[in-house]
Protein backbone atom coordinates (compact mmCIF):
# COMPACT_ATOMS: atom_id res chain seq x y z
CA UNK A 1 0.00 0.00 0.00
CA UNK A 2 3.06 2.63 1.19
CA UNK A 3 6.13 1.84 -0.22
CA UNK A 4 9.51 3.68 0.35
CA UNK A 5 11.83 2.51 -2.57
CA UNK A 6 15.63 3.34 -1.67
CA UNK A 7 15.25 6.60 0.54
CA UNK A 8 17.93 8.81 0.42
CA UNK A 9 17.51 11.88 2.18
CA UNK A 10 20.25 14.95 2.91
CA UNK A 11 19.03 17.88 4.34
CA UNK A 12 20.87 21.31 3.67
CA UNK A 13 22.14 22.96 7.42
CA UNK A 14 24.19 25.57 8.51
CA UNK A 15 26.66 23.79 8.52
CA UNK A 16 25.80 22.45 4.48
CA UNK A 17 24.73 19.17 3.62
CA UNK A 18 23.79 16.48 6.18
CA UNK A 19 22.99 13.26 5.25
CA UNK A 20 20.26 12.02 7.43
CA UNK A 21 18.56 8.81 5.75
CA UNK A 22 20.22 5.92 3.78
CA UNK A 23 19.44 3.39 1.24
CA UNK A 24 15.92 2.92 3.38
CA UNK A 25 13.00 0.50 1.53
CA UNK A 26 9.93 0.04 3.50
CA UNK A 27 7.04 -2.01 2.01
CA UNK A 28 4.13 -1.69 4.36
CA UNK A 29 0.65 -3.22 3.63
CA UNK A 30 -2.99 -2.89 4.28
CA UNK A 31 -4.43 -4.08 7.38
CA UNK A 32 -0.95 -4.29 9.47
CA UNK A 33 0.26 -2.27 11.75
CA UNK A 34 4.05 -0.94 12.12
CA UNK A 35 6.13 0.23 14.82
CA UNK A 36 9.33 2.51 13.69
CA UNK A 37 11.93 2.42 16.63
CA UNK A 38 14.95 3.39 17.34
CA UNK A 39 17.41 5.45 19.21
CA UNK A 40 16.48 9.62 19.38
CA UNK A 41 17.78 11.38 15.95
CA UNK A 42 18.35 7.85 14.12
CA UNK A 43 15.37 8.87 11.38
CA UNK A 44 12.13 7.99 12.45
CA UNK A 45 10.76 11.43 11.82
CA UNK A 46 12.53 11.94 8.88
CA UNK A 47 10.59 8.90 7.38
CA UNK A 48 7.65 10.16 8.44
CA UNK A 49 8.56 13.10 7.04
CA UNK A 50 9.55 11.68 3.86
CA UNK A 51 6.67 9.88 3.56
CA UNK A 52 4.17 12.63 3.74
CA UNK A 53 5.84 14.86 1.14
CA UNK A 54 7.24 16.85 4.10
CA UNK A 55 11.14 16.34 2.56
CA UNK A 56 11.79 15.78 -0.53
CA UNK A 57 13.99 13.16 -0.62
CA UNK A 58 17.49 12.88 -2.18
CA UNK A 59 17.05 9.75 -3.94
CA UNK A 60 14.61 7.07 -4.28
CA UNK A 61 11.04 7.29 -5.13
CA UNK A 62 7.21 6.82 -2.92
CA UNK A 63 4.71 4.62 -4.04
CA UNK A 64 1.15 4.59 -2.78
CA UNK A 65 -1.54 1.77 -4.13
CA UNK A 66 0.94 1.50 -6.97
CA UNK A 67 1.04 4.84 -7.71
CA UNK A 68 4.52 6.77 -7.98
CA UNK A 69 3.91 9.80 -5.65
CA UNK A 70 6.86 10.94 -5.11
CA UNK A 71 6.74 14.67 -6.79
CA UNK A 72 3.28 15.09 -5.09
CA UNK A 73 3.20 17.52 -2.09
CA UNK A 74 1.92 17.50 1.37
CA UNK A 75 -2.00 18.35 0.58
CA UNK A 76 -2.29 16.08 -2.24
CA UNK A 77 -0.51 12.98 -0.39
CA UNK A 78 -3.28 14.20 2.34
CA UNK A 79 -6.30 14.24 -0.62
CA UNK A 80 -4.93 10.55 -1.81
CA UNK A 81 -4.66 9.03 2.23
CA UNK A 82 -1.44 9.52 3.72
CA UNK A 83 -1.99 11.21 7.27
CA UNK A 84 0.51 12.14 9.81
CA UNK A 85 0.85 13.18 13.18
CA UNK A 86 3.47 15.28 14.14
CA UNK A 87 5.93 14.53 16.88
CA UNK A 88 5.98 18.27 17.57
CA UNK A 89 2.65 19.17 16.43
CA UNK A 90 2.73 22.97 15.08
CA UNK A 91 0.11 25.84 16.41
CA UNK A 92 -2.08 26.61 14.06
CA UNK A 93 -2.57 30.27 15.91
CA UNK A 94 -5.89 30.77 16.15
CA UNK A 95 -7.88 28.56 14.51
CA UNK A 96 -10.50 27.23 17.14
CA UNK A 97 -10.07 23.18 17.41
CA UNK A 98 -13.92 23.09 16.35
CA UNK A 99 -12.66 24.26 13.18
CA UNK A 100 -9.23 21.85 12.85
CA UNK A 101 -11.48 18.52 13.58
CA UNK A 102 -14.23 19.50 11.25
CA UNK A 103 -11.60 20.66 7.91
CA UNK A 104 -10.18 16.63 9.10
CA UNK A 105 -13.43 15.34 9.18
CA UNK A 106 -14.34 17.33 5.43
CA UNK A 107 -17.39 18.32 6.50
CA UNK A 108 -18.64 21.21 8.26
CA UNK A 109 -21.93 20.39 9.90
CA UNK A 110 -20.92 19.34 13.29
CA UNK A 111 -17.75 17.38 14.62
CA UNK A 112 -17.94 13.49 16.06
CA UNK A 113 -16.64 15.01 20.00
CA UNK A 114 -16.03 11.09 20.30
CA UNK A 115 -12.40 11.58 19.14
CA UNK A 116 -11.35 14.02 21.88
CA UNK A 117 -13.19 11.72 24.27
CA UNK A 118 -11.42 8.78 22.83
CA UNK A 119 -8.22 10.95 23.51
CA UNK A 120 -8.58 11.93 26.86
CA UNK A 121 -10.19 15.81 26.52
CA UNK A 122 -14.13 16.65 27.57
CA UNK A 123 -15.22 18.09 24.17
CA UNK A 124 -17.16 20.76 26.21
CA UNK A 125 -13.19 21.78 27.74
CA UNK A 126 -11.62 21.84 24.42
CA UNK A 127 -13.93 22.51 21.32
CA UNK A 128 -14.20 25.97 21.97
CA UNK A 129 -10.88 26.54 22.26
CA UNK A 130 -7.97 28.09 19.53
CA UNK A 131 -5.18 26.31 18.44
CA UNK A 132 -2.61 28.61 20.64
CA UNK A 133 0.39 29.33 23.41
CA UNK A 134 -2.81 28.88 25.78
CA UNK A 135 -2.73 25.22 25.37
CA UNK A 136 -0.36 22.90 26.73
CA UNK A 137 1.99 20.99 25.20
CA UNK A 138 0.32 17.85 25.79
CA UNK A 139 -2.86 19.06 24.92
CA UNK A 140 -1.81 20.11 21.26
CA UNK A 141 -0.25 16.74 21.02
CA UNK A 142 -3.64 15.45 21.91
CA UNK A 143 -6.07 17.39 19.67
CA UNK A 144 -3.34 16.55 17.02
CA UNK A 145 -3.92 12.77 17.27
CA UNK A 146 -7.20 13.58 17.49
CA UNK A 147 -7.42 15.22 14.10
CA UNK A 148 -5.62 12.17 12.92
CA UNK A 149 -8.29 10.05 14.13
CA UNK A 150 -10.78 12.40 12.37
CA UNK A 151 -9.54 12.46 9.32
CA UNK A 152 -9.06 8.78 9.19
CA UNK A 153 -6.91 7.98 6.29
CA UNK A 154 -5.84 5.38 4.79
CA UNK A 155 -2.30 5.48 6.21
CA UNK A 156 -2.00 6.52 9.74
CA UNK A 157 1.26 7.83 11.29
CA UNK A 158 1.33 9.07 14.84
CA UNK A 159 4.62 10.07 15.77
CA UNK A 160 5.63 9.09 19.06
CA UNK A 161 2.10 9.75 20.21
CA UNK A 162 2.86 8.98 24.22
CA UNK A 163 4.97 12.25 24.45
CA UNK A 164 3.37 14.63 26.87
CA UNK A 165 0.40 11.93 27.67
CA UNK A 166 -0.43 10.50 30.81
CA UNK A 167 -0.62 6.69 31.64
CA UNK A 168 -4.07 6.78 31.81
CA UNK A 169 -4.89 8.55 28.54
CA UNK A 170 -2.22 6.67 27.17
CA UNK A 171 -3.71 3.51 27.89
CA UNK A 172 -6.56 4.74 26.70
CA UNK A 173 -4.65 5.91 23.31
CA UNK A 174 -3.06 2.26 22.81
CA UNK A 175 -7.06 1.20 22.76
CA UNK A 176 -8.41 3.74 20.20
CA UNK A 177 -5.11 3.36 18.24
CA UNK A 178 -5.34 -0.35 17.50
CA UNK A 179 -9.64 -0.40 17.68
CA UNK A 180 -9.21 2.53 15.09
CA UNK A 181 -7.31 -0.03 12.79
CA UNK A 182 -8.81 -1.20 9.39
CA UNK A 183 -8.48 -3.77 7.10
CA UNK A 184 -7.81 -2.01 4.67
CA UNK A 185 -5.34 0.93 6.64
CA UNK A 186 -2.23 0.67 7.27
CA UNK A 187 -1.20 2.16 11.28
CA UNK A 188 2.83 2.89 11.55
CA UNK A 189 3.26 4.32 15.25
CA UNK A 190 6.73 5.95 16.04
CA UNK A 191 7.00 4.66 19.71
CA UNK A 192 9.86 3.35 22.00
CA UNK A 193 7.05 1.88 24.38
CA UNK A 194 7.08 -1.94 24.92
CA UNK A 195 2.94 -1.30 24.87
CA UNK A 196 3.11 -0.34 21.55
CA UNK A 197 5.56 -2.49 20.49
CA UNK A 198 3.31 -5.03 21.65
CA UNK A 199 0.32 -4.13 19.54
CA UNK A 200 1.68 -4.09 16.12
CA UNK A 201 1.93 -6.99 13.54
CA UNK A 202 6.11 -5.35 12.74
CA UNK A 203 8.86 -3.74 13.87
CA UNK A 204 11.46 -1.46 12.34
CA UNK A 205 14.08 -0.90 14.12
CA UNK A 206 15.69 2.51 12.66
CA UNK A 207 19.07 2.88 13.01
CA UNK A 208 22.19 5.65 12.16
CA UNK A 209 19.36 6.81 9.00
CA UNK A 210 18.95 3.01 8.07
CA UNK A 211 16.65 -0.10 8.40
CA UNK A 212 18.42 -2.08 10.79
CA UNK A 213 16.13 -4.47 12.04
CA UNK A 214 12.65 -5.53 10.41
CA UNK A 215 10.26 -8.30 10.78
CA UNK A 216 7.41 -9.51 12.83
CA UNK A 217 7.08 -8.64 16.30
CA UNK A 218 7.81 -12.22 17.93
CA UNK A 219 10.87 -12.22 16.10
CA UNK A 220 12.29 -8.56 16.37
CA UNK A 221 11.31 -7.60 20.08
CA UNK A 222 13.37 -10.06 21.70
CA UNK A 223 15.92 -8.78 19.69
CA UNK A 224 15.79 -5.57 20.37
CA UNK A 225 15.27 -6.45 23.86
CA UNK A 226 18.75 -8.41 23.47
CA UNK A 227 20.72 -5.65 22.21
CA UNK A 228 20.99 -2.32 24.80
CA UNK A 229 23.13 -0.12 22.38
CA UNK A 230 20.66 -0.06 19.79
CA UNK A 231 17.53 1.32 21.98
CA UNK A 232 19.12 3.10 24.49
CA UNK A 233 21.73 6.10 24.54
CA UNK A 234 25.18 4.69 24.19
CA UNK A 235 26.06 5.52 28.12
CA UNK A 236 22.84 4.95 29.60
CA UNK A 237 23.75 1.89 31.45
CA UNK A 238 27.47 2.72 32.28
CA UNK A 239 25.34 6.25 34.24
CA UNK A 240 23.14 3.79 36.08
CA UNK A 241 20.54 5.54 34.47
CA UNK A 242 17.77 4.23 31.79
CA UNK A 243 16.31 6.61 29.90
CA UNK A 244 12.69 7.03 28.94
CA UNK A 245 13.64 5.59 25.34
CA UNK A 246 14.96 2.27 27.29
CA UNK A 247 13.07 -0.47 25.98
CA UNK A 248 14.13 -2.32 29.19
N1 LIG B 1 15.14 20.06 9.27
C1 LIG B 1 16.28 19.52 9.71
N2 LIG B 1 17.45 20.20 9.59
C2 LIG B 1 18.60 19.66 10.02
N3 LIG B 1 18.72 18.44 10.56
C3 LIG B 1 17.59 17.73 10.70
C4 LIG B 1 16.32 18.23 10.29
N4 LIG B 1 15.39 17.28 10.54
C5 LIG B 1 16.05 16.25 11.09
N5 LIG B 1 17.36 16.52 11.19
C6 LIG B 1 18.40 15.64 11.76
O1 LIG B 1 18.20 14.36 11.21
C7 LIG B 1 18.46 13.36 12.17
C8 LIG B 1 17.25 12.47 12.31
O2 LIG B 1 16.20 13.23 12.88
P1 LIG B 1 14.78 12.61 13.16
O3 LIG B 1 14.28 12.00 11.91
O4 LIG B 1 13.94 13.67 13.78
O5 LIG B 1 15.12 11.47 14.22
P2 LIG B 1 14.19 10.66 15.20
O6 LIG B 1 12.77 10.95 14.85
O7 LIG B 1 14.56 9.23 15.01
O8 LIG B 1 14.54 11.12 16.60
C9 LIG B 1 18.83 14.09 13.45
O9 LIG B 1 20.23 14.13 13.54
C10 LIG B 1 18.24 15.45 13.24
O10 LIG B 1 18.98 16.42 13.96
MG1 LIG C 1 11.26 11.81 15.90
Amino acid sequence: MLLLDNISLELETDQGKVPILHDVSLNMDAGKMYALTGPNGSGKSSVARVAMGIYKQTSGKVFYNGEDISELNISERARRGIGYAFQHPPRFKGMPVKDMLEMAMKHADGVNCQVLRDIGLCPEDYLERTLDNSLSGGEIKRIEIATILAQNPKVRIFDEPEAGIDLWSFEQLIDVIGSSHREDTVTVVISHQEKILNMVDEIVLIKDGTVNMRGDRDTIWPQIKESAECSCRSNCRLEGEIYADCPR
